[in-house]
């Protein structure tokens, strides 16, 4: 396949492109660069720095490229910023899409669609785990923009014959150390790499957001799936729309639920380091418990996150941290 992969220098779209690559598919990047890396760019894939919203680039790209799929990882991703800038991921996230999807519709033959969505769109759930049909009701603007494009996508889908599937990530993990490729967000809010620098020595302590909450030792859960199993999970569902299959939503997770003071202590075996942490109040808009009930994605898409193991994931971190402080 020929597939342009938006946000491809960023996280979880660099697994990506190495998933891609190393199963010998064509790569163009599209990238503005803005929080992405550059270096993050497998040497085989072409990068074109430039904007995702901007529908006539897209619109040649999907034409001078013959593109058969597109991966749109391109986002705003900070849920605490979405609060307070909401204009910047309505606009990044929601008109920026709607944009390239102009330029989709236009192509010839329309590419298929697979879209970076999150368990965010749920809001807090009424019940764990959370299956596909769960009510959608995102607690931030960040959640509410996701959860738009879903919906823009369902009814182009329908109006336009666009197939599409829209991937509901819940908590992005571990690294390609070997790959060069990590977690380097700028600032960093994510709890394994903060974990990680405590026990690096490059931030003095963790601070729990919240200890009373109604989970077996008082502190979140969530599922912590692995960035390539994520990756693994994009692909198949390439393979899904391009064979025909039918559009739709996934969740992305193990279905298995860590707290956070289980991630301190995967981290403190892993590292062979004490974690210093403190108690602090419960970060707003965080729910107790996200964990993914995952059969929609083995029974239609064939895909099963493999890389379960806590202390593996933690391990591949603790891998990419080291690499990145040594340069
Ligand atoms: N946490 C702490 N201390 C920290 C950082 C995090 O206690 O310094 C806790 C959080 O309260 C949460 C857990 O660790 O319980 C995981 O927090 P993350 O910030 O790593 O991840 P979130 O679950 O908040 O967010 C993730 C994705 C978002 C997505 C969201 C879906 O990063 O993009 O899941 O709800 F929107």
């Amino acid at each position: 396949m020929r597939v342009l992969v938006t946000g491809g220098a960023g996280y979880v779209g660099s697994h990506m492109v190495a998933t891609l690559l190393a199963a010998s598919h064509d790569v163009v990047v599209l990238d503005d660069l803005s929080t992405g890396h550059r270096d993050a760019v497998g040497a085989g894939a072409e990068l074109v720095e430039g904007d995702v919203g901007d529908t006539a680039l897209v619109a040649a790209l999907l034409r001078d490229r013959r593109i058969d799929a597109v991966c749109h990882f391109a986002a705003k991703i900070r849920v605490e910023e979405s609060v307070s800038a909401p204009r910047l991921y309505w606009q990044g996230n929601v008109v920026r899409t709607l944009a390239l999807l102009e330029a989709v519709l236009d192509a010839p033959t329309p590419p298929a669609l697979v879209f970076s969505s999150t368990a965010a769109v749920y809001g807090t759930p009424d019940e764990v785990p959370i299956d596909e049909e769960h009510p959608k009701r995102p607690e931030s603007p960040y959640g509410e923009t996701k959860l738009a494009v879903e919906r823009a996508l369902e009814s182009y889908g329908r109006a336009h014959g666009v197939r599409w599937a829209a991937l509901r990530y819940f908590n992005a993990a571990g690294a390609d150390a070997g790959a060069g490729l990590g977690e380097r967000h700028e600032p960093e809010t994510h709890l394994i790499p903060i974990v990680l620098d405590v026990a690096l020595g490059a931030r003095p302590s963790l601070a729990i957001y919240g200890t009373a909450w109604p989970t077996p030792d008082g502190t979140c859960i969530r599922d912590y799936v692995h960035v390539l199993d994520l990756a693994d999970a994009h692909l198949a569902a390439l393979h899904h729309l391009v064979r025909g299959g039918t559009s739709g939503a996934f969740n992305l997770g193990t279905g298995r639920g860590r707290s956070v003071r289980e991630v301190v202590h995967a981290v403190e075996r892993v590292t062979g380091r004490a974690v210093k942490v403190t108690e602090a109040p419960p970060r707003a808009g965080d729910p107790a418990e996200l964990v993914a009930k995952v059969e929609r994605a083995e029974r239609v898409l064939g895909w099963k996150a493999r890389r379960t193991e806590l202390d593996a994931i933690v391990a591949d971190a603790w891998a990419w941290k080291l690499r990145a402080k040594q340069g």
